[in-house]
């Protein structure tokens, strides 16, 4: 067993010193101190010595085995600071910080839109959504713009087949709402809408907010004070509106919203023609004949209706002067929100 001890020892000196890398280190320790390692199993065998023998190769064999614990870990040590300086010197410097990756945000747009849709739930507006693809019918006809009517040309549409198109505006989703279910009704429809247009205040596809409410008694002055209430909590109280006659066919009587210039406050600029008005919405009393198409009776039932851009809404309140930077995804753009 002594000379067994002394080979072992002798292989062990010879080729732990040129150990090079960690898995040298481990594979060494595996073959020398693992469980069914060369010296582990002789010290194992030590039992079967005499007291005398056992007391001087034991003593032996653990400080073999001390030796190379502590040459590994040595070389260990050594080895991790040679990585590290080697490190320093060359191209890679550890002590810059690493990279954060980008993180994901809400979208102005998703934002503005979130932001409208929680001012009127605020209000009791409950949510409703139509379909994109929609039929000539509720986009058009139920909305008392008969075929060949001019106010078609308003919107410049999308055409699938004859009967079936992308749809202009939010408002067929009061038709689809009333047509299921009876009065009364508050409810606001956001979603996208389609025209064919295009230049830096018109995009192709762009969102709206529909509102809508339907009960006994409702008045134009139920529909002022709602939007009234809309636009200070949306663009804040100092923000004068007022109330313009328009026409929609699908409201009698109508009115356009406009909101004192966000840029001049209104003395008059570039944005706003020099008016120092913007215009931010449609709106009107729904028109009895919408009533008659889903068959509610306008004796009993009036309503106010409105609908606005989601696009326009933000331009407006963070000062972005082209539609299409919200469509480019431009995170240098997206960040700012
Ligand atoms: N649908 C109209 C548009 O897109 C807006 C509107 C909605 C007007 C509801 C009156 C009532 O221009």
């Amino acid at each position: 067993m002594k000379s067994r001890l002394q080979d072992i020892k002798k292989e062990a000196e010879s080729e732990i010193p040129s150990v090079m890398s960690e898995e040298d280190i481990s594979s060494i320790k595996v073959k020398y101190l693992g469980r069914k390692g060369i010296l582990t199993l002789l010290l194992r065998e030590l039992s079967s010595l005499s007291p005398e023998e056992r007391k001087e190769t034991g003593k032996s064999a653990n400080t073999l085995k001390k030796w190379i614990e502590d040459t590994l870990n040595l070389k260990q040590t050594e080895l991790r600071e040679k990585g590290i300086e080697s490190l320093k010197k060359g191209f890679f410097d550890i002590t810059l910080p690493g990279r954060l990756p980008d993180i994901g945000s809400i979208h102005p747009l998703t934002k503005v839109l979130n932001e409208v849709v929680d001012i009127f739930i605020g209000m009791g507006f409950t949510i409703e959504e139509g379909p994109e693809i929609e039929l000539d019918y509720y986009n058009f006809e139920a909305l008392n713009i008969p075929k060949d009517h001019p106010a078609r040309d308003m919107q410049d549409t999308f055409y699938i087949t004859d009967d079936v198109i992308l749809r202009t505006h939010t408002s067929p989703v009061q038709v689809r709402t009333m047509e299921r279910r009876p009065p009364p009704l508050k409810i606001i429809a956001p979603g996208k809408v389609y025209r064919c247009d295009a230049d830096i205040t018109h995009s192709p596809m762009f969102h709206q907010v529909e509102g809508f409410m339907v009960d006994k008694d409702i008045t134009f002055g139920d529909l002022k004070g709602m939007l009234e209430l809309f636009v200070h909590q949306f663009f804040g109280k100092d923000i004068a509106l007022r109330f313009r006659p328009s026409f929609f066919p699908f409201t009698e009587p109508s009115a356009e919203v406009d909101i004192q210039c966000v840029i001049c406050k209104g003395s008059g600029c570039r944005v706003c023609k020099g008016t120092g008005w913007l215009e931010i919405l449609g709106s009107g009393m729904i028109d009895p004949a919408v009533f008659s198409y889903v068959k509610y009776d306008p004796e009993e039932w009036t309503g106010f209706a409105f609908g606005m851009g989601i696009e326009r809404i933000a331009m407006l309140k963070y000062g972005v002067d082209d539609i299409r930077l919200f469509f480019e995804n431009d995170l240098r753009f997206l960040k700012q929100f």
